[in-house]
């Protein structure tokens, strides 16, 4: 019998956290909810919340960006079970692809079948305005990293789309019904962490990027490899840059996180409701 390859440490960490949760909460979340800049207190709204503080997870690594505290909110969402993860890990901060992916492949394992990855992103269509919500539709990775997680060949796949179109449509149009509007677009990801110069702005636009950002596209490649069904929502938090003229900072990213909360909260209600039942 061939042995079996060595654990990576990572995925170490993975069991331990997997056990360490089952102590704390025995919720099996059906939805994970992973949110990017400024939009973390939307964990606020989980009714029967069991929070877990990823520093309580050992080998867990540390998110060190403003506005992601490193925690896992487990509980209930329109009757539906969810987890909502704090903290998103970034590659910018030096993280491995499995460090980063980390959370969506744990959600996995404790039971996720679909995930929402929330982002704060640049706009690059000029009618994308900051508090503009753009499903992602489709994806440029300027990042070109191509690892393989626990042996997968997904990055070989003719299709490595993670997106998934018809439950995008589907909640689209539920939104629309309650007079939500919201925009489909191409994200592309960059590796951070600074904003882009107004040439590549303008370089990224031509190559068909509507919206640019610095996470989401490892998180939802790794998700659909694991089994999850993904949604990708962009919060167009500032016009990148060269767009306007104006100048770019964080402040604003925050600050239109903090504008658009309630409309994202009604998206992931409707989200959630959507899944809840038997
Ligand atoms: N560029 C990259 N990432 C971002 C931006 C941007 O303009 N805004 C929010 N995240």
């Amino acid at each position: 019998m061939p042995e079996a390859p060595p654990l990576h440490p990572e995925d170490r960490v993975l069991d331990d956290a997997v056990r360490a949760i089952r102590f704390a909460t025995e919720l099996e979340p059906r939805l994970a909810l992973v949110l990017g800049s400024g939009l973390s207190d939307l964990a606020e709204s989980v009714s029967g919340a069991t929070v877990v503080d990823t520093t309580d997870l050992p080998g867990y690594p540390r998110s060190t960006v403003e506005g992601h505290r490193g925690r896992l909110v487990f509980g209930w969402l329109e009757a539906c079970p969810v987890v909502v993860v704090q903290g998103r890990l970034h590659a910018y901060e030096g993280h491995s692809e499995r460090a980063v992916t980390l959370p969506v492949r744990l959600a996995r394992r404790l039971g996720a079948t679909h995930v929402l990855l929330t982002n704060a992103a640049g706009g690059i269509r000029p009618d994308f305005e900051p508090g503009t919500l753009m499903w992602i539709t489709d994806h440029i990775d300027w990042v070109h990293r191509r690892p393989v997680i626990e042996g997968s060949t997904v990055w070989a796949r003719p299709d490595r789309s993670p997106w998934d179109l018809a439950w995008q449509r589907r909640v689209a149009e539920r939104l629309a019904a309650l007079g939500i509007t919201t925009q489909e677009g191409t994200y592309l990801w960059t590796l951070g962490p600074s904003f882009e110069t107004p040439a590549e702005i303008r370089l990224f636009g031509r190559l068909g990027a509507d919206a640019v950002g610095m996470s989401t596209v490892p998180e939802a490649v790794a998700a659909r490899e694991a089994g999850l069904r993904v949604l990708g929502l962009s919060t167009i938090t500032n016009a990148a840059a060269g767009i306007t003229g104006a100048p770019l900072n964080h402040e604003e990213v925050l600050e239109t996180g903090r504008r658009v909360r309630s409309r994202l909260e009604q998206v992931i209600r409707v989200i959630a409701g959507d899944l809840a039942g038997p």
